[in-house]
């Protein structure tokens, strides 16, 4: 008595799969509106899944349909790839998050519940009539919290997906911000050099991978100086702080590229896998000369 609650995937995994099984199953599965989604891990094919999808739609009403997340990082647009498992084959839902809700297809686009306390912490740091840009807006999360919650001008937002862009468009008229949050189609160095130069008080790099590559162009979007929250992905060596680690690859990207910024906060926003984590860095930079 008075032990740990054991979580609901696993106490299912162990009902329906046996306990050898159910020791390789990951413990937590992920919500995203009606759709549940179980990670697959490298020791597992997909199909030995399936028996605790079934008990996972007996379990939760309110999940239709169960989904495999195969391992892997995903293709360029941050897509992973699934395998559906249980349920209605439907990839397609509604989202709901800080009182905003955001149609995706989990097949076409990205989308994770891990960055919900991301979304709302940045929203509130967006001073009245700022003009934000968001680089990697995917579906428009950020961007659109960010416009119910503060008061922007403007939160220009791109993607390289069309998939996310179009979604990004019909979640800005599903949350009515659509003159607020302006989407772009497209590469966002190139977007922004040819529509954005000059004109934003902050900058938003959720993508760690292009994150520092990308930093000239945050710096070009920028009037003369401006806040740019630059997502990055880490490995520190034990004893080591992630987020120092994370800093001093931001700094030796500043010198190189001759850029003076100062980061005033950083966290880490979670772990992306064994000893790998995702930093953010809240960082003041201005345009030099
Ligand atoms: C990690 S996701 C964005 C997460 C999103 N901001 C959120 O909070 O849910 C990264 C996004 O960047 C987009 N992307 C990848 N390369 C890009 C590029 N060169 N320019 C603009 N968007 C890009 C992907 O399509 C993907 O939607």
């Amino acid at each position: 008595m008075g032990g740990r609650r054991i979580p609901l995937l696993k106490r299912l995994a162990i009902e329906v799969l046996g306990e050898d099984l159910a020791k390789r199953v990951w413990s937590r599965v992920e919500f995203i509106g009606d759709i549940a989604v179980i990670k697959v891990p490298f020791s597992l094919s997909p199909k030995d899944l399936k028996p605790l999808a079934e008990a996972l739609l007996r379990e939760v009403p309110r999940v239709k349909s169960v989904w495999a997340a195969l391992p892997g990082v995903g293709d360029e647009y941050r897509v992973r790839n699934y395998m559906h498992l249980a349920g209605d084959v439907r990839s397609e839902t509604i989202y709901k998050e800080h009182g905003c809700l955001f149609k995706i297809d989990i097949a076409k686009v990205f989308l994770t519940t891990k960055l919900s306390y991301e979304h709302m912490r940045v929203a509130k740091l967006v001073k009245e009539g700022e003009v934000v840009t968001n680089m990697f807006a995917g579906v428009g999360t950020f961007s659109i919290i960010i416009a119910r919650y503060s008061k922007p001008r403007a939160v220009h937002s791109i993607d390289i997906n069309p998939a996310a862009y179009q979604y990004m468009v019909d979640n800005a008229l599903l949350n009515r911000v659509e003159g607020i949050v302006l989407p772009y189609l497209g590469d966002a160095a190139r977007v922004i050099d040819e529509k954005l130069v000059g004109t934003s008080d902050r900058v938003l790099m959720p993508l760690p991978d292009l994150a520092l590559s990308y930093l000239p162009y945050a710096v070009k979007a920028l009037r003369c100086r401006g806040v740019i929250h630059v997502y990055l992905h880490v490995k520190p060596s034990v004893n080591e702080d992630p987020r120092t680690v994370a800093e001093k690859a931001l700094y030796s990207k500043c010198v190189e590229y001759g850029l003076s910024c100062r980061t005033a906060y950083s966290r880490v926003v979670r772990m992306v896998g064994p000893r790998k984590y995702q930093v953010v860095l809240d960082t003041y930079c201005s345009k030099v000369g």
